[in-house]
C-alpha cells in the first residue's frame, strides 16, 4: 500500500465511531480465551492460509483457529496442557511457547519438531506447580519459515495466573481490581488484494515490516478505563521485526512487568520499546481529566536507515517501514468512558500497588562466555547472520551448560543494527550494558542489542536438560542464520 492509501485509510478508519460511548467496560472484540479448569486445559489449534477480516478489511493471513490475534491460552501452575494442533499450511511449521519455563524435550516445547502439512500433533506438558504468573505467547518456530509464517499473522498470548504461589502478584488487590487489556501488536505489508506481500532481498536482510499496524487485530481499536479505576495493560510486540517505541500521550504510565514478569515496584515511564518479542505490563492509573489518550508509536531506528542510504544512496529510496517515512502515530486509544469505578462494579478507587514482586538476586556465575552478533558469510551454509562467526547449524550443538548452575552471557553487538537476543527455557537479568550496571532488576527473555553494543546478561539453567535455542529475534535473522544451539546437561 502506498502511504497516501494507508494515510487515507487511517484517516477513514479514525473517522468512524468504532465504540458506543456508552459501551460496557471492555476491550473491543479481544482474543479468544481458553481458560484451563480443573488443572487441565485441553485445546485444538490449528494454522491455516485463509481469508480473515483485519482492521476492517479482508487479508490473506496464517491464522491459529481463524483469528487474529490466535486464541489466549489462561493456565495456573501446575496446570496440564493439551494441544491438538493440526497443521492445515501447505508448508511444515511447530509451536513455540515463548517465555513459558517448560522442557525443551518431548511433547513440551521443543523447536527442532516438525509438524508436516496436514499433520496433526500433540503438545502436552505440564506447567510447573512454582511457574511465575506472567503474560507469554505462542508462534511458529520452524527454522527457515519462522518470519513468513510470524508475519503472516501466526501468533496467541497465553497467560499464567497465580494467586496462590508466593511471590506472585496476580492476588495483590490492585491488580484483582484492575481491568486488564492485552494489546497484540502486529504489522502488515498487503497489497490492493489483501494478501502479504513478499519481501523485497533487502527486507529479508532487514527484516521484514509493514506499514499496517494492528491491535489484537484492528486499526486504532479503543480502550475504556473507568474513572478512577486503574488499567493493566499487557502488550506483546509480536511482529517479525518492527521495534516499537510507545508512548501514552499526555497520561502517564507505569512499567510493572518485563517480558511478563513481575517487578519489585512500579516504575514511571516516559515511552517503552518494545523488540520482536518483548512485552510489558503497564499500570494506568484512570486518575487524569476524563477524555481520549492516544496509544502511540514513535518512529525507531533499528539502525537500518543509514544501511538503506548507503546501499541505495538516497535515504528516499528506502520505501516502506524505515524510520524516515514515519511519523508518530495513533495505534490504539484510551477512553474515559464517563462512567466511574463505582458505578461499573469496580467496588473500590485503585491506586497504583507500591509494592509488586520479588526479583531474586542471583548469585555470581560460575561460567562467563561470550557470544559476538555480527554479519558475514558462514563458510558451509552461506547464510549472512552470524553469532561467534558461525550460521546456525541444525546438528551442532553450540554450547554446553549445566542444569543448576548459574552462567553470565556477554552479548557483543559488532553490527550497526539491532538484534535482539532471545533465549529458550529459562530466563535471564541484564547486569550491564556498555559496562554500565542495570538500574533495574527484572527477568527478561529478550533483550535487545543495540548497534554496536555489549550487554551482559546472567542465567541461572533451572529444572530441565535437553536441547534448545538462542537467537535473534528480528526472526528474518533467525531463519537467515543468527541462532545458536544450547544443550543443557
Ligand atoms: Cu519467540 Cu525462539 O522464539
Ligand atoms: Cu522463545
Ligand atoms: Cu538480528
Amino acid at each position: 500500500m502506498e502511504r497516501r492509501q494507508f494515510l487515507s485509510l487511517m484517516a477513514a478508519v479514525a473517522g468512524t465511531p468504532l465504540v458506543a460511548r456508552c459501551a460496557r467496560l471492555a476491550t473491543p472484540s479481544p482474543p479468544k480465551v481458553y481458560r484451563s479448569e480443573s488443572g487441565s486445559l485441553a485445546v485444538a489449534l490449528t494454522a491455516s492460509l485463509g481469508r480473515v477480516s483485519l482492521g476492517g478489511r479482508s487479508a490473506t493471513l496464517m491464522t491459529y483457529n481463524q483469528q487474529i490475534p490466535g486464541p489466549q491460552l489462561e493456565v495456573r501452575p501446575g496446570d496440564r496442557v493439551q494441544i491438538r494442533f493440526t497443521n492445515a499450511l501447505d508448508q511444515p511449521t511447530n509451536l513455540h511457547y515463548h517465555g513459558l519455563h517448560l522442557p525443551p524435550t518431548g511433547l513440551a516445547d521443543d523447536p527442532f519438531r516438525t509438524v508436516a502439512p496436514g499433520e496433526t500433533a500433540l503438545y502436552d506438558f505440564q506447567i510447573p506447580d512454582a511457574h511465575p504468573s506472567g503474560f507469554f505467547w505462542y508462534h511458529p518456530h520452524f527454522h527457515g519459515l519462522v518470519a513468513q509464517q510470524v508475519f503472516h499473522g501466526l501468533a496467541g498470548t497465553i497467560i499464567v495466573r497465580g494467586d496462590e504461589v508466593p511471590g506472585n502478584v496476580d492476588h495483590l488487590p490492585e491488580l484483582q481490581a484492575a481491568q486488564e487489556a492485552v494489546l497484540v501488536l502486529q504489522d502488515f505489508d498487503l497489497d490492493r488484494r489483501g494478501q502479504v506481500r513478499e519481501p523485497m532481498p533487502p527486507f529479508r536482510m532487514w527484516g521484514r515490516q509493514g506499514d499496517l499496524i494492528t491491535v489484537n487485530g484492528q486499526v486504532q481499536p479503543r480502550f475504556n478505563l473507568p474513572q478512577g479505576g486503574l488499567l493493566r495493560l499487557r502488550i506483546l510486540n509480536a511482529s517479525a521485526s518492527r521495534v516499537y517505541q510507545l508512548q501514552l500521550a499526555d497520561h502517564p504510565w507505569w512499567l510493572a512487568a518485563t517480558d511478563g514478569r513481575s517487578l519489585t515496584a512500579p516504575v514511571a515511564q516516559e515511552s517503552v520499546i518494545l523488540a520482536p518479542g518483548e512485552r510489558a505490563d503497564l499500570l494506568v492509573p484512570g486518575d487524569r481529566d476524563p477524555g481520549s489518550y492516544a496509544l502511540l508509536s514513535l518512529p525507531y531506528d533499528r539502525g537500518i536507515a543509514a544501511m538503506a542510504g548507503s546501499m541505495m544512496g538516497h535515504g528516499s529510496m528506502m520505501g516502506r517501514g524505515t524510520v524516515d517515512t514515519e511519523e508518530p502515530q495513533t495505534i490504539a486509544t484510551l477512553d474515559y468512558g464517563g462512567t466511574t469505578a463505582s458505578e461499573s462494579g469496580t467496588s473500590i478507587l485503585v491506586n497504583l500497588p507500591t509494592a509488586l514482586g520479588t526479583v531474586e538476586t542471583l548469585p555470581e556465575p560460575s561460567i562467563v562466555r561470550e557470544f559476538v552478533f555480527d554479519h558475514g558469510i558462514d563458510p558451509e551454509t552461506h547464510d549472512p547472520f552470524l553469532i561467534n562467526g558461525r550460521a546456525f547449524g541444525h546438528h551442532r550443538v553450540d554450547t554446553q551448560v549445566q542444569v543448576g548452575t548459574v552462567e553470565d552471557w556477554v552479548l557483543i553487538n559488532k553490527a550497526g543494527m539491532d538484534h535482539p537476543f532471545h533465549l529458550h527455557t529459562n530466563w535471564f537479568q541484564v547486569i550491564s550494558r556498555n559496562g554500565q550496571p542495570e538500574p533495574l532488576r527484572a527477568w527478561k527473555d529478550v533483550v535487545n542489542l543495540r548497534p554496536y553494543e555489549t550487554v551482559r546478561i546472567r542465567i541461572p539453567f533451572r529444572d530441565f536438560a535437553g536441547k534448545t535455542v538462542y537467537h535473534c529475534h528480528i526472526l528474518d535473522h533467525e531463519d537467515q542464520g543468527m541462532m545458536g544451539i544450547v544443550e543443557m546437561v
